[in-house]
């Protein structure tokens, strides 16, 4: 907390004050692809174009494709030689993901990082296309299955290139506020004991845990992609637009904890291209350092479970 207020740097040499610029300064992206989910605004926005100005290949998966493209231009107006397309995507329907797969691949680019950064929060009960609770879905679900899709793509590229890939998880440190069995299997749609706030810690906590069991996997296979979870720290977004009032009450009281876009974006960008993270997966990180996440966040089996469970939700969507 006192590091976080003062921006004092942790033993990374970055803090919480520190910018995506300036912990990416001086690193050379230019043979890496990185793909940005929900990279036309927000955080998303500010990834994209951090990883442009350091060289990468981006590629924004949006929703919003108008809003992408003006995104796109926005960051071409400043680094004219950015490298930056749009594809349509639609975290909380399986088809759209699958479409943006398959877009993806069509563009015969080679993929080194993958930025599950996408998400809603606090939305009322709502059911995804597939029909499945939206904050799930969408945070949770949509990038479990994109990430599958991905895969392959990603060792063929860790392979070939010799280059440790990359897949960060935007968490957020509401993990720990859940339901109080962590990850509702029983009961994930149930619409009379929904809460917006414990569903969003519930989809944020399925953001680590994924991130976890994956990095296990690849471990296990001896592939060269690291997975990693963030909390980015406290930024006002269009992510609030679910509770704009609350949040704007709450960021008077509490105005020294938060950042601004670019010190948001920071932690992402740290983990998603510093030499010094090399070989580092299956960690959280919170301010550019490692932090030690919730009990929940750090339990095996449920992460094994949840991966199970994510597995049949995707299974029971293809077939619907
Ligand atoms: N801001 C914070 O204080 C904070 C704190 C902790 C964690 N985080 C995490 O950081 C990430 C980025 O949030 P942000 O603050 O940058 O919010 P944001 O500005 O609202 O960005 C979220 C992005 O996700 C996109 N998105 C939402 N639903 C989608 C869907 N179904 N398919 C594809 N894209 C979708 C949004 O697109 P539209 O514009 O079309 O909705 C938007 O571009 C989120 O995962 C959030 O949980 C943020």
């Amino acid at each position: 907390m006192f590091r976080l207020i003062t921006g004092i740097p942790g033993p990374s040499g970055f803090g919480s004050a520190s910018t995506a610029e300036q912990v990416t300064e001086g690193i050379d992206a230019s043979n890496l692809t990185a793909i940005v989910t929900g990279g036309a605004s927000g955080i998303g926005l500010e990834t994209a174009r951090v990883l442009a100005l350091r060289k990468a290949h981006v590629v924004i998966a949006a929703r919003n494709v108008e809003a992408a493209n003006e995104a796109k231009q926005n960051i071409r107006k400043e680094n004219e030689t950015a490298r930056i397309d749009v594809l349509k995507l639609d975290l909380c329907s399986i088809k759209s993901i699958k479409a943006f797969a398959d877009d993806f691949n069509a563009l015969h680019l080679p993929l080194n990082i993958l930025i599950n950064n996408a998400g809603v929060m606090f939305c009322p009960y709502q059911l995804s296309q597939d029909g499945i609770e939206m904050q799930f879905a969408t945070n949770h679900l949509g990038h479990f299955y994109l990430t599958n899709l991905l895969l392959d793509k990603m060792k063929h590229t860790a392979k070939s290139t010799g280059i440790e890939g990359r897949i960060v998880n935007l968490s957020s440190v509401a993990h720990v506020h859940t339901y109080s069995e962590g990850i509702r299997f029983d009961d994930i749609n149930d619409k009379d004991s929904y809460s917006d706030k414990k569903a969003y810690g519930q989809s944020k906590l399925a953001n680590v845990l994924h991130a976890n069991e994956l990095s296990r996997r690849l471990q296990e296979e001896g592939v060269n992609i690291t997975v990693n979870s963030v909390h980015p720290g406290l930024i006002m977004t269009n992510l609030m637009r679910h509770s704009a009032l609350l949040m704007r009450v709450v960021q008077v009281f509490t105005y020294i904890l938060w950042k601004n876009v670019p010190q948001g974006a920071a932690t992402t960008c740290y983990v998603a291209l510093h030499p010094k993270l090399k070989g580092v997966t299956g960690k959280y990180f919170l301010d550019c350092n490692e932090f030690v996440p919730s009990k929940f966040a750090r339990d095996e089996d449920l992460a094994k479970r949840l991966w199970d469970f994510s597995n049949k939700l995707v299974n029971a969507a293809q077939i619907a």
